[in-house]
This record gives structure tokens, C-alpha cells and sequence, in this order.
């Protein structure tokens, strides 16, 4: 599945953007090959014109020379105009539609590969490296075959006028070229350690930003400080490592060409001495020859960023590649009638780290209010949401209604089951917009008695907007209360025949959860609901509860005759035993 990609192959990739512009891409590359044909022509108009007047004293010839000198030089600023409309043409497109393609990929990523990637990462991949693919294809691969192209045909002019000057740029090039590629797989390695640290950086920062409250809370202020400044140094090292590797290469290179330079120099203006050159010959070898040092030198560079901008590729390439919930078998349409649901001999365990899920077993009989309660991190979401289909068992089945959970389509499995989750995520929109969320087609009186059910009516009466009001970002300015009735009335518009609960953990007060309860109460009438349960309260709204330990259920029962009985039951809601 992993594939290093390298020059050729991560062209190879990129091409299938190509060939949707492909009338554009050959524009843009004829654009910039009519450009390198005039750098290379110029010159050696320039020393024709010389010659004419000097040698032959043809005035005619020269004007007539200049004047297609003249016609080319406005040729060639018309032109510049229309590489750049391509360039911009093209970098908005093609990045764009990496991006789509990538956007996509994020919507259907498998839940289990996208649990061990970071946020920042994937924001950089996503802003700027699909931006590298583009610079990739020109700069790397369209520039880096004209640069080449010149200076083939500059080389070979020299070689038809003298191959003594021929010989000389032969011997040149080779060095040149050895250096570039020993320090070009040099650079490589720093480049990918480059961007992995600058993705964990990124994720690091986002954190911070989203949690500043916290960090003060916590007074965490310094700690975090002095993690960004070490942060910071791990960073400049690595860049100071690859700049000073990339700066070694270039100048390497660029000695050598000067020293080449100057004994071209030399050489040239000693073989025009002795006649065997013309002036205008002279001039053309001085300026064909710094043509091709600077070719060398930009080549160099286009090679070395080739090794940086492949890493780039390459994250993209993993990305797009990496598994999505299509490789998910279940293809039946999953009919819910009853609502019972059964977990057999269930293992999972998420990619990095143990067991989770070890051999759980647990009936809920249709139309039942369950409550699944256990200590922090004992698996109460990962079961929630390996009935929503994010996560597969590694060993065991799940049932719904006599339906095997892993043949029935991931479409179906989420409209037959609604989960509130513990974080309610709210998007940048009205209230209505995000309730909405729950089945678009919902009309205005079912909106309006969606929040009546959920307890939300009176306090949307209360906002100037109404259901239109704007919730920020994350539902900022927005009580956990109130994000979690939105999340109820989202939950009754798309009306699913079983619902899972995963209770926030964060504190509420007595009357909130209390308008919560009653907005449970009418939601759940007929359903079979799952209440990832927190609080006691939650729990007593359930016929049954079962405690998940260890990867399994350990207890089971009423929750009243646990309150009495059950010894971890008791410690986990703090009862005393006398209160019971
Ligand atoms: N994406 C993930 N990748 C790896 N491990 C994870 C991931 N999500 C959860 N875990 C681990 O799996 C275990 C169960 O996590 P889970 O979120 O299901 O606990 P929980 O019972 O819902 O806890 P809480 O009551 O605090 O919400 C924990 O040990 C947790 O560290
Ligand atoms: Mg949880």
C-alpha cells in the first residue's frame, strides 16, 4: 500500500490532475518553450548584428536584423502576459482541485487511520502542500525541462562554432552534476523530517490557541512557553541543517562554474585573438556560456527543491491513499423495525495501544432505555461508535434487529441510529441551520416543534434573531446546556429508531439537567436509546444499566437495585451506602 514515490512516479501521480487542463498545460509550456528559444536566439542575433557592422560594414543587413530583434522583444512581452494568465489560470485550478479531492478524502478517511493523524497536519497538507504539487509540476518539471532544452541547444551552437569551446563545457557539466546528486538525497531526508515536525508544531499551536482558557486555568502559561520555544529550537535546527546542506550544494556548484566562466573567458578572447573566432562569435560564446552556468546552477536548484517538493507529493499521495470508510463491506440497506441491538464477543482495539473491547457481550432488547456506565476511558464512546460504523471489530459481530452490522451500508447504519455526541459540534451558522443538520428537508413547523421538544423554544423567544441567530464558531457564546438540546432537536428531526447518548461530562446545573431529562423524556418514547450515562440522574431515567469494565460487562441491572447492591456502581456515582 505504501509507495515512496519518486521524481518520475510522483509525476506520474500528479498527471491525472494534468490531463483535465491539458489544453491549458500545453498553452502554459509552449508559453514558456517560445521563451527559452528567444533567450537562446537573441544572443546570437546580437553577435550576427555585430559582425554585420563591424566585419562586412553591412548597414542594411543590421537594420533589418534589428528590426526582427525589435519585432521579438514586443513578441516577447506580449507573451509574458499570457504565461501568467495560464500560470494563475492553472495554480488556481489544479490546487483546487487537489483540495477538493483531498477535502473529500478527510469525509470518508476511515475513522481508525484518521484517530492516529494530527489536525495540524492535515491543515498544512490541505492549505500548502497542495499548492507544492502545482509548484512542483512547473517549477520542477515544465522549467526543469527547458532549462535542459537550452542548454542542449546552447551547448551544441558552441560545439558547431568551435568544438574546442564544446569540449571544454563537456568536461564542466559532469562535475556539476555529481555534486547535485549526493547532496540532493541529503536534503531529502531533511526535508521529511522538516515536515513532520512542522505538522506536529502546527497541531501543538492549534491546541494551544483553542484551549487559552484552559492553559490559564490551569496556569500552565510558562510550561506551554517553554514547550513552544523548545519547539521552536528543534525547528531551527533541522532548518539550519537543510538550509546549510542546500547552501553547501549551491556553492559548490556555483564555484565551479565560476572557475569554468573564467577560463572560458580566457580561452574564448585568446582563440578571437588568433582569428579563429569572429568578435561577434566572442561575445556570443561569453554570453551563451554564463547562459549555461546559470542553466546548471538553476537546474541544480530545480533539482534540489525536486527532493523537497516530492516529500510534499508524497504526504498528499498517502493521504488520498490511505483507507476510507469505502473499503467498509456492508452493503445491505439496514432496516431498523424493532430496535434491538446486540454486541457478540466483540474485540477492538484502536491501532495504537491494547484492547479496548475484549470479547464484550450485551443485549438491549427493542425499545429499551439503557444505561452503559463505566470509569473514564473504559470504552463507553468506542462502542458508541463502533455502532455507528466508525470503527469495525477486530473479532466478534454486532446485531441490529437479526442484521449483521458489517453487511449493511455505513449510509443506512447512520440514518437508522442518531448519536448526540459528548462534544456537540455546532457549525458557523443560524440555530436553525444547525438543527437543520438533522434532516435538511425538515420543515418550519418541524424545526419550531423540534425545539419545543428539546426545551430550546423558550429560550430562542428570548434572541432578537430567533431560530435565525448566528452560533459562532463552535457555538461559541453558548451554554453546554444548550448545545445539548441542539443536539436533541437534531436528533428528533432525523427521527432514527435508536439513539445513543454520550453525556458530556462537563458540569450542568440542576435546573439544565433537569430541561435536559424532560427533552429526553419525549425524545426517547418508543425508541431504543443507549445513555452513555455520567451523571446518576441520567441513569435513573433508564429501565436497565450495565457497568463496562475492563472490556467488558461486568454488572447488570435496575438501577435502583444496583444503587442498593452493586458495590462499583456505588463508587461510581459516589453513593453512600446508608442514602441508598
Ligand atoms: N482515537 C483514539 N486512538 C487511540 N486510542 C484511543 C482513541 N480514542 C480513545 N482511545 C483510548 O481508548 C480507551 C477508551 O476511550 P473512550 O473514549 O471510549 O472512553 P470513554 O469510556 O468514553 O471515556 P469517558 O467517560 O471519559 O468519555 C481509552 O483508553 C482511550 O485512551
Ligand atoms: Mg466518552
Amino acid at each position: 500500500m505504501e509507495k515512496r514515490l519518486n521524481y518520475l512516479t510522483a509525476i506520474q501521480f500528479l498527471s491525472k490532475y494534468i490531463k483535465k487542463y491539458k489544453k491549458n498545460f500545453i498553452m502554459f509550456y509552449l508559453g514558456w518553450l517560445f521563451d527559452t528559444a528567444l533567450a537562446v536566439v537573441t544572443p546570437i542575433l546580437s553577435g550576427i548584428m555585430v559582425d554585420e557592422i563591424i566585419y562586412y560594414q553591412n548597414l542594411g543587413t543590421f537594420l533589418r536584423i534589428s528590426l526582427v530583434f525589435a519585432i521579438l522583444l514586443v513578441f516577447s512581452c506580449i507573451l509574458y502576459f499570457f504565461i501568467y494568465a495560464q500560470h494563475h489560470y492553472l495554480m488556481n485550478r489544479y490546487t483546487l482541485d487537489i483540495r477538493r479531492d483531498l477535502f473529500a478524502h478527510f469525509q470518508q478517511c476511515d475513522a481508525q487511520y484518521l484517530s492516529g493523524a494530527s489536525t495540524g497536519d492535515m491543515v498544512v497538507m490541505f492549505q500548502d502542500y497542495s499548492q507544492e504539487c502545482m509548484h512542483f509540476v512547473i517549477r520542477n518539471v515544465i522549467h526543469f525541462i527547458n532549462d535542459i532544452l537550452s542548454m542542449a541547444a546552447v551547448s551544441a551552437y558552441l560545439f558547431l562554432m568551435d568544438w574546442r569551446i564544446g569540449m571544454f563545457i563537456l568536461a564542466a557539466a559532469p562535475v556539476s552534476v555529481y555534486v547535485n546528486i549526493v547532496f540532493g538525497k541529503r536534503i531529502r531526508g531533511y526535508a521529511d523530517r522538516q515536515r513532520d515536525h512542522y505538522g506536529r508544531y502546527i497541531s501543538w499551536v492549534f491546541e494551544c490557541l483553542s484551549g487559552l482558557r484552559d492553559i490559564r486555568m490551569l496556569g500552565a502559561e510558562a510550561k506551554v512557553n517553554r514547550e513552544f520555544k523548545e519547539s521552536h529550537r528543534r525547528m531551527f535546527a533541522i532548518d539550519t541543517s537543510s538550509g546549510f546542506s542546500a547552501l553547501t550544494a549551491e556553492n559548490l556548484v556555483k564555484f565551479t562554474n565560476l572557475l569554468a566562466q573564467l577560463a572560458i573567458f580566457v580561452f574564448a578572447g585568446y582563440l578571437a585573438k588568433s582569428g579563429n573566432i569572429t568578435m561577434g562569435s566572442l561575445l556570443v560564446t561569453v554570453a551563451f556560456f554564463s547562459q549555461l552556468t546559470s542553466g546548471i546552477r538553476g537546474c541544480s536548484n530545480k533539482f534540489l527543491d525536486a527532493q523537497n517538493r516530492v516529500s510534499y507529493v508524497q504526504r498528499v499521495y498517502d493521504l488520498l491513499h490511505s483507507p476510507t470508510e469505502g473499503q467498509w463491506k456492508g452493503t445491505g440497506e439496514l432496516h431498523v423495525t424493532r430496535g434491538q441491538v446486540s454486541f457478540r464477543q466483540v474485540r477492538f482495539a484502536y491501532d495504537k495501544g491494547g484492547n479496548v473491547l475484549e470479547g464484550l457481550s450485551l443485549e438491549i432488547p427493542a425499545g429499551e432505555r439503557f444505561a452503559l456506565v463505566g470509569r473514564s476511558g473504559c470504552g463507553k464512546t468506542t462502542l458508541a461508535y463502533m455502532l455507528m460504523g466508525f470503527y469495525r471489530p477486530q473479532e466478534g459481530e454486532i446485531w441490529i434487529d437479526g442484521q449483521k452490522l458489517s453487511e449493511c451500508s455505513l449510509r443506512s447504519i447512520r440514518r437508522s441510529i442518531g448519536l448526540v455526541a459528548q462534544d456537540v459540534l455546532l457549525f458557523d451558522g443560524t440555530i436553525k441551520e444547525n438543527i437543520l443538520l438533522g434532516n435538511k428537508k425538515a420543515s418550519e413547523e418541524e424545526v419550531l416543534s423540534a425545539c419545543r421538544q428539546s426545551g430550546l423554544l423558550e429560550w430562542i423567544g428570548s434572541l432578537p434573531g430567533g431560530l435565525d441567530t448566528v452560533v459562532g464558531t463552535g457555538g461559541m457564546g453558548l451554554s453546554g446546556g444548550q448545545k445539548q438540546r441542539i443536539a436533541i432537536a437534531r436528533i428528533y428531526l432525523k427521527n432514527p429508531r435508536i439513539i445513543i447518548f454520550d453525556e458530556a461530562t462537563s458540569a450542568l446545573d440542576r435546573e439544565t439537567e433537569e430541561s435536559i431529562h424532560e427533552a429526553w423524556g419525549s425524545v426517547l418514547a418508543g425508541r431504543t436509546s443507549i445513555m452513555i450515562a455520567h451523571r446518576l440522574s441520567t441513569v435513573m431515567l433508564c429501565g436497565r444499566a450495565a457497568v463496562l469494565e475492563k472490556g467488558r460487562i461486568q454488572e447488570m441491572g435496575v438501577p435502583e437495585e444496583m444503587g442498593r447492591e452493586s458495590e462499583t456502581f456505588r463508587t461510581l456515582f459516589a453513593i453512600k451506602k446508608e442514602a441508598s
